[in-house]
Formats: structure tokens, sequence, C-alpha cells
């Protein structure tokens, strides 16, 4: 069984500031990294690095080489990858002091996704594998669509959340993993609102199990394997990009490794963990040997 993600690949151009920039404001940067990233493509990585076979669809332009050898160099299957005429999506991506980021993305050749490609990938795809997707991509509500009606398992991330997302066929997904601001969004009521986000969550779409990370306080899933939290790892914070896509690819790798699902949140926690220590997004992505000796002192509240 295997992961197919139809998922975005940007070039993040990263820029480290003391603090983020203001309205009309120009700052100095203290410093420049250029990495691989796109939510579709940290998660991938973050699923071939917990162990699992991924296979990756998308576009990239004639710039994407480095996207391309990052995610064969993991392991990951990029022969359905298009490179198309139009320029591969970027980031531009403020990481400041604390580690926190602020991120515009350009969506590029990530918008180039037709229905006949969707098609024709998803006829790559056997029973118990998981489709995942991001909202960086065009066509998410048709693969889903399409996913479902192939039988197949789908697990969405629903970021970034924009006004189109409110009119996809959610009822489709199996999984939806999330971070509070999403949850917030998608439900009209506050971030700390864990229980209350989960439970009108749950009313929505109550064929789905939901993976909400919380930031400090952990993650928290409810579903068919119940209700369970996890806390999180208190760790030094470099920087905080692609945190929430490692642990969505760890969680899914696990789940298709058959884990229970308390091991799934122990094991995505402690991979997003490791993540935040270090710089960049896919690069900060530790394999699943590292994750599984990683011994952390765990926050309370
Ligand atoms: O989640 C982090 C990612 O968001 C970055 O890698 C950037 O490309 C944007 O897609």
């Amino acid at each position: 069984m295997k992961l197919v993600n139809f998922g975005s690949l940007n070039i993040d151009k990263v820029y480290r500031i003391p603090r983020f920039v203001r309205p009309g404001e120009t700052i100095l940067a203290d410093g420049y990294q250029c990495f691989a990233g796109g939510k579709g493509l940290n998660q991938s990585i973050a699923a071939a690095r917990a162990g699992v076979q991924v296979l990756h669809a998308g576009a990239v332009g004639l710039d994407g080489e480095m996207l391309l050898r990052t995610l064969a160099d993991n392991g990951v299957d990029v022969s359905h990858i298009l490179t198309s005429q139009t320029a591969t999506g970027h980031a531009v991506i403020q990481v400041d002091s604390d580690g926190q980021n602020c991120i515009i993305v350009l969506g590029g050749a990530n918008r180039e996704l037709s229905q006949p490609y969707v098609d024709e990938t998803l006829k790559f795809c056997d029973p118990g594998d998981i489709v995942l997707v991001q909202n960086e991509t065009s066509l998410v509500p048709y693969i889903i669509q399409r996913a479902y009606e192939w039988g197949l398992k789908i697990a969405f991330n629903p970021s970034p959340i924009d006004e189109a997302l409110f009119s996809y066929p959610l009822e489709y997904v199996n999984w939806l993993i999330l971070n509070e601001v999403e949850g917030a969004q998608l439900t009209g009521l506050h971030r700390t609102e864990d229980t209350a986000v989960l439970q009108a969550l749950q009313k929505k779409y109550p064929q789905a199990e939901f993976v909400l990370t919380v930031g400090e306080r952990g993650v928290l899933y409810a579903g068919k394997e119940g209700c369970h939290a996890h806390p999180s790892c208190n760790v030094p914070v470099i920087d905080t990009t692609g945190a929430g896509d490692t642990f969505c690819g760890y969680f899914l790798a696990c789940t298709l490794q058959s884990m229970e699902v308390e091991k799934c949140l122990e094991l995505a926690s402690k991979a997003a963990a490791i993540a935040i220590s270090r710089p960049g997004a896919s690069a900060s992505i530790p394999k699943m040997d590292e994750v599984i000796s990683f011994s952390p002192v765990y926050r309370t509240f």
C-alpha cells in the first residue's frame, strides 16, 4: 500500500529577518537560503522518510529540476510529475528570530493539473492506497471526487484555506489533518476551543477522522478510533516551516503501516518537533530511525 500525493511543489526562498516586515517598510534580511518545498513535496518526503512507498503527482516548470531530484533522492516516485511551460510554484518565506514564519505562495505550475492527468494518474492506485491532497494545486475537488469514485481512501490537509474550499466534497474525505487556525476557519469557532472545533467538524463530516494539531498544546484525534490527545515536545525552535507537513506525512505513513492511532500521533509529533529544531522545510524532516530514538521532554499544561 502506498501514499499517492497530488501535491504542490515549490521553490522556497527563505529570508531570515529579526522580525516580520510591516506595511510600507523595507528591512534588511540577516540571511537567505533556497530550499525544496511546497506542502505536497514536504509531505511526500516526510512519508518516504517514515518508511512508506510514495508516488508524487503534480507539476513543475522547466526550473523545477531541483525539486524532482530532492524527491527522487528520498525514494519518492517522480515518474508521474508533469513538466509544464509555466514556471515552478514558489514561496517567499520570512522566518523571524523566534523561528516563526510568514509565507506567500505563487502557485505557478501547481495550478496546471488537468482532469485527464488526474484520471490517468489514479489508474496507478491500488486498493488500500491513500490519496493525499492539500489546497495548493488546482482541481482539488475533482481529485477528491474521482479518488472516491475509484474507492480509494482520501486524506485532505486543507491548507491554505480559501473561499472555494467550503464547496469541496469533503463528505468523501477519510482523514482531515489540520491545524487550530484551519479548524477555527472551517467551523467559525475560536482556535482555542479544541473540543468544540472537533465536535463541530464531526457533526459536519461524520464519516471522517480528524487530526487537529494545536501548536504547543499538542495534537487531538477524533474518529472511529475514539478520542486521543498527545502533548507537544519541548524543543528549541529554529524554524517552524513545514512542521505541519512533517506531521501530516508521518501520521499517514504510520497509518499505512497499520500502527495504532496513539502510536501514529506519538511518532508524527516527535518528527515535527525534530523538524522545527532545524532550518528549512523538507530539509529538516527526520528519518524514522531518528524519530524512534528521540526521547523528548513533553510540555504539560
Ligand atoms: O508548509 C510549508 C510550505 O508551505 C512551504 O514549503 C511553502 O512552499 C508552502 O507551500
